[in-house]
């Protein structure tokens, strides 16, 4: 694997390739959810390009940033054993060059207001912002991102919509525990108490889904939802159904239902936001 530290150095390489490029951009600390972008986009037949870069713009906390774990030499061995192709490792100042306004700020509507947009101000601009930036220096075809962020993918798939970005986005599922809980960069800073109850999170998620299923009203889903995770000694932040483009919050009537070229209008997913101790989980699940 190669491992580049400067846009140059990487462009002069990247420009002599003939296959795809793939890209999954990450903030280390990696783990198999991860590798499994990486995996896939190889197993699509890229060059696979990671890069780490724990980007400070979308971090609302200055302490968050600083207790963002990093394990360079340690990512770099996983991203061998994936296969990855390139890792591309910037200092700040190669992806925000001082005196340069790289800001992204488009109008997204409702989908960097609700559920993380209202915990978490500002972090959606800055994560647009390094994504962007990060395309526009790793030109790559296909971009690999997780489900398990399903409202970030949602904002992405609608920046390259509005700036007609010539990428493909490509959804990988969420990678999970053997007990259901979702891999996370985070799971390491759980206590043994808080470990042992995370995985109510997604038995909670795969609730929900039976509980639609069986048309139980929306609002009745969410409040016994809730009460599930604080019964299990969480503290929720939110527990949403909410539309699978739109991330409009579902009327108890039910969805509008429409297709759209994503293929996913019209299908519901559940997302939450969860606090296990002092770690801030999420995690989602599609409901139809
Ligand atoms: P990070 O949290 O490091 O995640 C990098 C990518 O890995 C994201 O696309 C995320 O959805 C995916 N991912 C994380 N856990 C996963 C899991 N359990 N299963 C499948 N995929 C998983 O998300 C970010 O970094 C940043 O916001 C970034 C996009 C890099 C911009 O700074």
């Amino acid at each position: 694997m190669l491992i580049f530290k400067k846009v140059a150095d990487l462009r002069q390489w990247l420009d002599s390739q003939s296959l795809p490029i793939g890209f999954a951009p990450t903030m280390g600390a990696l783990h198999e959810g991860h590798l499994e972008l990486i995996r896939m986009a190889k197993r699509e037949g890229c060059v696979a390009v990671a890069s780490i870069f724990v980007n400070p713009t979308q971090f609302n906390d200055p302490k968050d940033l600083e207790k963002y774990p990093r394990t360079p030499e340690k990512d770099a061995a996983l991203l061998i054993s994936a296969a990855c192709d390139v890792l591309f490792i910037p200092s700040v100042e190669e992806v925000y060059p001082p005196g340069v306004n790289l800001t992204i700020d488009l109008d997204f509507k409702q989908l960097d207001k609700v559920m993380e947009g209202e915990f978490r101000p500002g972090h959606f601009k800055g994560m647009a912002t390094v994504v962007n930036r990060l395309l526009d220096i790793v030109k790559p075809q296909r971009l690999y991102m997780g489900q398990k962020d399903y409202q970030q993918l949602s904002i992405v798939r609608d920046m390259i919509r509005q700036l007609a970005l010539p990428v493909e986005l490509v959804m990988c599922p969420t990678v999970r525990e053997p007990d259901g809980l979702a891999m996370s960069s985070r799971n390491v800073r759980l206590s043994p108490a808080m470990r042992s109850a995370a995985p109510v999170i997604h038995q909670t998620l795969l609730w929900a889904k039976t509980a639609l299923e069986q048309n139980r009203p929306v609002s009745e889903i969410q409040e016994t939802a809730m009460g599930k995770l604080t019964e299990a000694g969480l503290r929720p932040e939110y527990f949403e159904l909410v539309d699978g483009v739109t991330l409009e919050p579902i009327r108890p009537q039910g969805a509008i239902l429409f297709m759209d070229e994503t293929g996913m209008g019209g299908s519901i997913v559940a997302c939450t936001a969860v606090f296990a101790g002092e770690v801030r989980l999420i995690d989602n699940l599609m409901l139809t």
